[in-house]
């Protein structure tokens, strides 16, 4: 399958250099709407933290204008939010408790909740309100990593999460470690992005990331094929170790 249009790959030498390119196209994305607020999806996992450490160091602290600056979370682990492997937590140490963001402008998925149904129903409904008076709704910037399985956010391979076509954030069953249910946003919703930044490190993803981007398309089987934005687009940020597979 070729590479679809709207999809740039750049190869980095390593993880740092991979998440200093992630934090300067983050700083450049916040200023490009200076009187609207910037709205980002923050990407679980560990890839990430990097970048979220990046963005509270005096290089890029300053660069960014915090007070517009709302996170939403891609999905969410059923575990407490001090817990270590929930990605509020990674993204709370690495980024939120080191830069000037409101409280109220970080919105956590309230995984641990025992009724994920309406947990899932009820942040809907705060997104949607958020975007209510805007021409349609799009997040600025969605961050998303790749399991070495080809799943993104929690979009597992073969998982019935994969075609909601209507809502926009849903239970999930478990697809890795830990293997706790789960809440995720949406093919429909994370394809409201105007920018899809993949951030993807390490040997483990490079047979996944050759299928991904070269491969037939079964997003079915590679989760992260299925992420398409009607109006944005896709920019790959990998490091050698995950390209090494890759023909292009
Ligand atoms: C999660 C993440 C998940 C993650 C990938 C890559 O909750 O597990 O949202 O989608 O992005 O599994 O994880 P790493 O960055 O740790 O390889």
């Amino acid at each position: 399958m070729p590479i679809r249009s709207s999809t740039e790959v750049i190869v980095f030498p390593d993880k740092n250099s991979l998440s200093r390119d992630a934090a300067f196209r983050f700083v450049g994305l916040s200023h490009r709407e200076p009187n609207a607020p910037f709205r980002v999806v923050l990407a679980g996992g560990s890839t990430p933290a990097l970048l979220y450490r990046l963005l509270g160091t005096p290089e890029f602290i300053r660069s960014v204008n915090w007070d517009r600056v709302h996170l939403y979370f891609g999905d969410e682990r059923a575990v407490s939010p001090s817990n270590q492997e929930s990605n509020f937590f990674m993204a709370y140490e690495n980024l939120v408790s080191r830069v000037p963001i409101p409280a109220s402008q970080v919105y956590r998925l309230p995984a641990e909740e025992i009724d994920l149904q309406s947990a899932s129903r009820a942040y809907e409904r705060q997104i949607r309100a958020h975007f209510e008076g805007f021409p349609s709704p799009a997040f600025d910037l969605v961050l998303l990593g790749m399991g070495s399985d080809g799943h993104c956010a929690s979009l597992f391979p073969g998982k019935a999460s994969l075609m909601e076509q209507d809502r926009w954030v849903i239970p999930a069953e478990p697809g890795l470690n830990p293997f706790v249910p789960r809440m995720t946003f949406s093919y429909p919703l994370l394809n409201l992005a105007k920018q899809v930044l993949f951030l993807v490190a390490g040997e483990d993803k490079a047979e996944a990331l050759a299928h991904v981007l070269e491969g037939e398309y079964q997003p079915e089987r590679y989760p992260a094929q299925g992420i398409s934005p009607t109006q944005g687009t896709v920019t790959w940020l990998v490091d050698i170790a995950a390209a090494s597979q890759l023909r292009f």
